[in-house]
């Protein structure tokens, strides 16, 4: 009604010219209402992010965003807020190599809503809920546990008495969050350099012998409700890997019949992918060292998808430093360049990024 007054204003000068402005103020109209749509659309996209600290949104049901199989999923169990230079560049590089696909990022830390993240304290934390694709939840274990074989195993132990916890935490939950949302799963110490062309598979880690840090289902795949089954059935924390590669070769033996690898090529069986180990896992885990170390020839992992860092090897603390030129520098900044340029540092372990170079 409003602009049907303005209008009448040109009555005079004729109906075509009052024809033309009514069809121009529809299509003004039109590109208000799409900018609005396309607004709210992002904020609805991005909510899980921009609200994820209020108490009321961390009981968000990630399965809105990650029910249909295609999210990509990391984990962080302990209380650990700020991600290390290594595990921003594992979700950076994730969320560049699926761009249209959501990387979640589970952490234990996000339950405790008396440390509210502020960008100073936690630049690594702030880059990564700035990606657009990337999506923070509250690791929230008895809540993923329910419905699921789990959680009579939960309810029963006493966390703070168990040994390796954020390890065998993390090995559960891992295999719940699949079940449940499905999608592939990766440690925090594995780079992306290309997208995994597979739905239900597993990584061999060496011949015949699987490891848990990059796994992929859709979800309710029978395989993993099995694997669920089988942690509390031989539950045994003492013994490292029992519950993570232990269980999942364990249970590739039961399904499959394992041989050895031909070449390169994958094995299949059923309905599931036994991944070769030039895959993931091309640089062995005693070998770990030489992504720190220079290399004189051009890597170009052809036939990988993406690159496991086997940092729990790492107990003397190496770390990527910036303009080293050793094969993990070349791959942070290839990878996950806004880690590279804002979380790693120096040789003289100066400020990277804006705040410049070695200014110790
Ligand atoms: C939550 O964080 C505060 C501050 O770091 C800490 O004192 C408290 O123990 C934490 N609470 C839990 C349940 O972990
Ligand atoms: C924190 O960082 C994010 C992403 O870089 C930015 O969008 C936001 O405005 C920052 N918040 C404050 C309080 O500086
Ligand atoms: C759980 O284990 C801790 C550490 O061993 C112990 O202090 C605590 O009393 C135990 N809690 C229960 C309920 O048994
Ligand atoms: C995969 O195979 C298993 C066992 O044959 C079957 O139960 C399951 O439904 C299959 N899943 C898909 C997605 O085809
Ligand atoms: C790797 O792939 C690239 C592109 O397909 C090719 O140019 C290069 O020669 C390959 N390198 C090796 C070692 O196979």
């Amino acid at each position: 009604m409003h602009f049907c007054n303005e209008l009448c204003c040109f009555k005079g000068a004729g109906l075509e010219r009052e024809a033309d402005m009514l069809k121009e103020l529809h299509l003004f109209l039109l590109v208000v209402l799409l900018l609005v749509c396309a607004f709210f659309y992002q904020l609805s996209l991005k909510s899980s992010c921009f609200f994820c600290l209020p108490p009321q949104q961390l009981e968000q049901d990630p399965g809105a965003l990650l029910g249909n199989g295609h999210g990509i999923v990391f984990i962080e169990t302990s209380e650990r807020m700020e991600p290390t230079p290594l595990v921003s560049c594992a979700v950076e590089s994730a969320a560049k190599i699926y761009p249209r696909q959501p990387v979640a990022f589970f952490m234990k830390g996000l339950c405790n809503t008396t440390r509210l993240p502020s960008n100073s304290t936690y630049p690594g934390f702030s880059l990564l809920s700035a990606i657009d694709n990337v999506f923070l939840f509250p690791l929230d274990m008895k809540r993923l546990f329910e419905d699921t074989p789990l959680l009579s195993w939960y309810t029963h132990i006493n966390t703070s008495a168990e040994s390796n916890w954020l390890h065998v935490s993390s090995d559960a939950s891992r295999l719940a969050i699949i079940w449940k949302y499905g999608g592939i799963y990766m440690d925090t110490d594995v780079i992306s350099i290309r997208p995994i062309p597979e739905e239900n598979f597993l990584a061999a880690q060496s011949s015949r012998y699987s490891s848990n840090g990059v796994f992929g289902f859709l979800p309710h795949h029978p395989f993993l409700w099995e694997c669920m089954e089988n942690f509390v059935e031989h539950y045994n924390s003492e013994i490292w890997g029992n519950q993570g590669p232990n269980l999942m070769t364990r249970m590739l033996r039961l399904w499959c019949k394992l041989r050895d690898f031909q070449e390169v090529s994958d094995l299949r069986c059923l309905n599931l992918s036994f991944l070769h180990p030039q895959r993931f896992y091309p640089i062995s885990y005693p070998e770990w060292r030489r992504y720190y170390e220079v290399w004189d020839m051009d890597l170009s992992f052809n036939d990988s998808y993406a690159l496991h860092l086997w940092n729990y090897m790492n107990k003397e603390g190496r770390t990527v430093v910036r303009g080293s030129n050793t094969l993990v520098d070349n791959l942070c900044r290839k990878h996950c360049p806004r880690t590279y340029r804002d979380l790693i540092r120096g040789p003289e372990g100066g400020a990277p990024g804006k705040l410049g170079l070695g200014n110790t």
